[in-house]
């Protein structure tokens, strides 16, 4: 084993104010704390207002990391490096957590190492399964973006597909409006699909065409937006008696779709393990319904608890230790970032 590291992780890209402290080399990691701060104001305006956002990390970032040392019964003195989410996210809510994470590494003179949030969701799964670790198949699917790659090694990732508009998350959110129900909406509409009839409303599976082959550029690309208009159709005929029906039908559409381009990528890269990330992972019947589906691949699938599914530092200070071993150091004009790519992220 070699240097063990410990890592400060700070997150606050959306409406989480989080930090976390995590130990270790390589694969072999401890998560010593996690403190997650979920801001509730936005709920009554049914979105994230970015202004509120930023206001409240700003006064909730000191007492977060606080409360994260106290935890890991640590003081600032034992850590080694900062690790924080840099990009993509609110620009005004991400500059807190990079302004106050470069102070601090600035004063206390240790590094800081910038991490783009989604390889964050990368990170998530393996603090609570270690063997999520490469080579697999990831299907992140986050508020903002729903990604399928194939990991060959942690740092090089493969595109495969992508949303063409919605991202998963996003469509949860959206139909959780149509049906009345609160932001977000993700595990609002999983517990009301959960009593819907499945056979009443069959929406058509968004991307996936009986003749598709591999190498058309939609094999392993989603879309949602028409399933989205689909169920806006749904709602608009029917009561709100339909309304966990509706859910249903939506629900099995959507995970139909993740699962089956899933699988075409497991067959096609011939991996045996498939990760989930990213809040829509917390969804626990889109991992049974992938867990079903890979059995019968021979394949492996690990999805994070719903806490390590959404935003959370401790898989910023995962990915955070990764880039710290491989020499990277954030320069002191580190900044933030709205959309970003990937580091790492080959398309092919
Ligand atoms: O990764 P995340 O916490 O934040 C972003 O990076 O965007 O993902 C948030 C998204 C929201 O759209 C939320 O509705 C969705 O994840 N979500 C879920 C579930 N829990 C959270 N979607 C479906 N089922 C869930 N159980
Ligand atoms: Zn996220």
């Amino acid at each position: 084993m070699g240097a063990v590291t410990r890592v400060l992780g700070i997150e606050t890209s959306c409406d989480e104010t989080s930090a976390a402290i995590l130990t270790g080399s390589g694969d072999d990691v401890t998560l010593d704390s996690l403190v997650i701060l979920s801001q509730d104001v936005h709920r009554i305006f049914g979105g994230v207002v970015p202004e509120l956002a930023s206001r409240q990390h700003l006064t909730a970032v000191v007492p977060v990391v606080q409360r994260a040392l106290v935890d890991a019964d640590a003081v600032l003195a034992d850590i080694d490096a900062v690790a924080v989410t840099h990009a993509p996210g609110l620009v005004g809510a991400l500059l807190v957590g990079v302004s106050f994470a470069k102070a601090l590494a600035f004063g206390r003179g240790i590094p800081c190492v910038g991490v783009h949030h989604m390889e964050g969701h990368l990170f998530a799964t393996v603090l609570e399964h270690p063997r999520a670790v490469p080579p697999f198949i990831a299907l992140l699917v986050s508020g903002g973006h729903t990604l399928l790659l194939d990991v060959s090694a942690w740092g090089q990732y493969r595109l495969l597909g992508r949303t063409r508009d919605d991202a998963a998350g996003e469509a949860f959110d959206k139909v959780a409006k149509m049906i009345q129900l609160p932001y977000p909406g993700g595990p609002h509409v999983e517990k009301l699909a959960a009593n819907g009839d499945p056979t009443r409303f069959h929406f058509s599976r968004p991307m996936l065409r009986r003749n598709q082959q591999h190498g058309d550029d939609d094999f392993y690309d989603v879309s949602f937006s028409g399933l989205k208009t689909a169920v806006l159709r749904a709602v608009r005929a029917g009561t709100p008696d339909d309304f966990p029906d509706i859910a249903r039908g939506f629900h099995d559409a959507l995970v139909d779709t993740l699962v089956e381009k899933t699988a075409r990528a497991v067959e096609h890269c011939g991996r045996t393990r498939v990760v989930l990330g990213g809040g829509v992972a917390g969804n626990r019947t889109l991992a049974t319904a992938m867990r079903s589906r890979m059995d019968r691949l021979r394949t492996e699938v690990y999805a994070p608890s719903a806490r390590l599914a959404s935003d959370n530092a401790a898989m910023i200070a995962r990915a955070g230790l990764f880039h710290f071993e491989q020499g990277e150091r954030a320069p002191l004009d580190l900044n933030a970032f709205a959309s970003y790519p990937l580091p790492g992220l080959v398309s092919a």
